[in-house]
């Protein structure tokens, strides 16, 4: 007879056996807790190692204490708290989202996870998976896309890429925290079914991909309810419907109540000292003895989090730091997702790739001659020789506004042969004109500094750059502009100038990547992940919220009302949906990127069951290698129709000549409507166009659905 293996406890089994064993003041200590940086009446606690925050270790049970670091794009080093620690910065999350590699997610997760363990931290305030919903969005930079399925695929990528190296990483902000200006007095009005059918649909795919071991909900509030207390986002959807085991951490500073926010499914009161009381400590202990909250409330908070530390490693394989960190290796790990996520967006008359062996090339702006700009706030990682200009306050901190140091300029030296490379500040627009005109190709770097809690004004490019860039075009038709930007930014000069580059933030590699695509050893692959608009009336809400009227810190006296934004006006058709339903046309769709190759898709057709299937012929019909992203759209008329939504997408690496078939399975939720409590995808005919933007509909396929289906 066989005998039964022996049973192996499930990380909630250990979790639970752990935490009957804690104390009273062992629980509490792990349920709140200050900023672990220096800032007022805080100092940096004794055993931590200086980062966002830090709890105790309970030795006796083997528990570590728990060091979490900040964020998606690097460890952060906020307030230079660990004298003189840098890191590898990752692209901005944006220019991950136009990668449409989800392969490169998981990649620069690993190195944030093998960085942020190295340094000693097991918790990563990282899975940054908010819709882009307005394109001034200060924080967009930290969000990957306008669209959940993108969304929801490569943060729940990166995640999983972060915690394969045992440490927990959270996604953020949960949900619809969309909007950074007066971001503690917001709130995001929208219906549950539009909810459903974006922004959480985003964070549900993202949590399924990544089993993130933390959600962190936001400032905002939604509906009304701050995030950090709302019942129907926190209980009912995450940890009911959803099932999830983790713990709910609130943001900085975003607590507002005791009771409320733990029956509501708040675990833990992060940043204690930015709010109005200690909520989850002294208050909590005596919610408890009135029994207002049971005791039993309080065990479940502390087992998500002892069941998250199990389920991703963190106690089987503790972090034994410091290890040293192959900082050039994961320089490379940047170049390559910059590599793949630069857009090209204009290349008249074949501009890019530049040739070999220009006499004269110039470079003007952006501190090309340093490095790469990088968006500011709690995720801005400064690697060894950063440059830090005068930034914003957040939260009583100076953000500094950081260049990491890849030179665009150095990088060009290497890569293009040519005989000078001159650089100009191009804070001397005439000086800049008169080298113009003897350049024989020019490289105009616009810049645009995006920050944590305050949306950027407008959509134009900053400090009279437009007028600088007029004018450079004007003296060198060969002139090509390269914009490091925390979003889309109109372009008045666009038919002026002879090439434009979208590189976002591009991270320790930008510098290498950017001369990579101009000088050709790299073929632009890259895809929007957001619509760029042909101008603010075409925003769902073209007016701003005036920052003078409102508060966007935590920790800081209230300004004015709750500012309700309605969201509903779009609803579920964030981004390119928009613009569809709307029959607008943008500057540049959701989707788009020039190569510099050329491919022709076709034979697609789409299999009904099990699932939905779109295949579709590709072939590299150019003369370099390339990569082509084909995406699906699916739109449906009729009472449960839509206009249009990204439903599978596919990256396919074709060398010249080579064709391949894709198959694309496509997300059902995609396909479905939100109604009475569940997705369902209604019976009748849908279009689906296999495209290569989210305007292009030269290719369509038709589906049928013949019987309605619960999902
Ligand atoms: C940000 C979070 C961040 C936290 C800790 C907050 O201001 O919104 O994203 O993780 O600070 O630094």
């Amino acid at each position: 007879m066989s005998e039964h293996p022996p049973h192996q406890p499930t990380p909630d089994e250990r979790a639970r056996a752990l935490v009957a064993q804690m104390s009273e003041d062992e629980k509490f200590a792990w349920l709140s807790g200050p900023m672990a940086i220096p800032l007022g009446n805080t100092r940096k606690p004794d055993g931590a190692v200086g980062s966002a925050a830090f709890y105790p270790a309970i030795p006796r049970l083997g528990l570590p204490a728990l060091q979490q670091a900040d964020a998606s794009l690097g460890v952060s080093n906020l307030g230079n708290v660990r004298p003189g620690d840098h890191a590898t910065g990752l692209p901005s999350s944006l220019l991950l989202g136009a990668t449409f590699n989800p392969e490169l997610a998981f990649a620069s997760g690993s190195v944030v996870g093998v960085e942020a363990r190295s340094k000693g931290f097991n918790v990563q305030l990282a899975g940054g998976a908010n819709l882009i919903r307005d394109p001034r969005g200060g924080r967009n930079f930290e969000y990957i896309a306008e669209d959940p399925l993108l969304t929801g695929v490569l943060a729940g990528q990166s995640v999983a890429g972060i915690q394969a190296q045992q440490v927990v990483s959270t996604v953020k902000h949960f949900a619809v925290n969309a909007q950074e200006t007066g971001r503690v007095m917001a709130s995001s009005n929208l219906s549950e079914a539009a909810l459903r059918e974006s922004d959480l649909l985003a964070f549900q795919i993202a949590i399924e991909t990544g089993a993130p071991g933390a959600v962190m909900p936001g400032y905002n509030l939604v509906n009304g309810e701050y995030a950090c207390e709302n019942a129907f986002l926190l209980n009912q959807v995450l940890k009911q419907e959803w099932g999830y085991p983790g713990w709910v951490m609130s943001d900085w500073g975003a607590t507002h109540s005791t009771v409320k926010a733990a029956l509501a499914g708040l675990d833990v009161q992060s940043g204690a000292n930015l709010d109005d009381a200690d909520y989850f400590g002294n208050l909590l202990r005596q919610a408890v003895r009135d029994a207002t909250v049971p005791q039993a409330r309080i065990d479940d908070m502390v087992t998500r989090i002892v069941r998250s530390l199990i389920a991703v490693g963190v106690l089987d394989k503790p972090v034994a730091s410091p290890v040293p960190i192959d900082y050039s290796q994961h320089k490379l790990v940047a170049q390559r997702q910059a590599e793949e996520g630069v857009v090209l967006l204009r290349n008249a008359g074949g501009q890019l790739p530049l040739a070999q062996g220009l006499r004269r090339l110039l470079v003007i702006g952006a501190h090309a001659d340093h490095g790469v700009l990088c968006g500011g706030g709690s995720s801005a990682v400064t690697p060894i020789g950063s440059l830090s200009l005068p930034g914003t306050d957040i939260m009583g901190m100076q953000v500094d506004k950081i260049y990491q140091p890849s030179s665009i300029v150095q990088a060009l030296r290497e890569e293009s042969g040519a005989q000078q490379v001159e650089f100009l500040d191009g804070t001397d627009p005439a000086l800049a004109v008169a080298h113009a005109r003897i350049a024989n190709a020019v490289i105009l770097c616009a810049q645009e500094w995006r920050s944590e809690a305050l949306d950027a004004h407008g959509l134009g490019l900053p400090d009279e750059q437009d007028a600088l860039i007029e004018r450079v075009a004007a003296a060198n038709p060969n002139t090509t502009v390269v914009l490091q930007t925390g979003g889309p930014v109109l372009m008045p000069w666009l038919e002026k100038v002879a090439a434009v580059l979208a590189a976002w933030y591009p991270g320790s590699g930008g510098g290498p990547a950017i001369a990579g695509v101009l000088f050709g050893r790299v073929n632009p692959s890259g895809r929007l992940p957001v619509t760029f608009p042909a101008s603010e009336s075409q925003l769902p809400r073209p007016e701003q919220t005036d920052p003078r009227t409102t508060t966007s810190n935590p920790g800081t006296p209230r300004i004015g009302e709750i500012l309700p934004i309605d969201y509903d006006i779009e609803g579920a058709d964030v981004g390119y949906r928009w613009y569809a339903r709307e029959k607008f046309t943008p500057l540049f769709p959701f989707g788009f990127g020039l190569s510099y190759t050329d491919f022709r898709v076709s034979d697609a057709s789409v299999v009904n069951g099990p699932g939905f299937t779109v295949t579709a012929q590709v072939e590299n019909t150019g003369a370099v290698a390339g990569a082509c992203t084909v995406q699906v759209y699916v739109g449906k008329t009729g009472t449960d129709g839509f206009a249009k939504r990204l439903a599978g997408f596919k990256k396919v690496f074709l060398k010249p000549g080579e064709r391949a078939q894709a198959e694309i399975l496509l997300e059902p939720r995609i396909l479905a409507r939100f109604d009475d409590g569940a997705f369902k995808i209604g019976a009748g005919d849908y279009q689906v166009w296999v495209a290569n933007h989210a305007q292009d509909e030269a290719l369509e396929v038709g589906l049928q659905v013949g019987e309605a289906l619960s999902l």
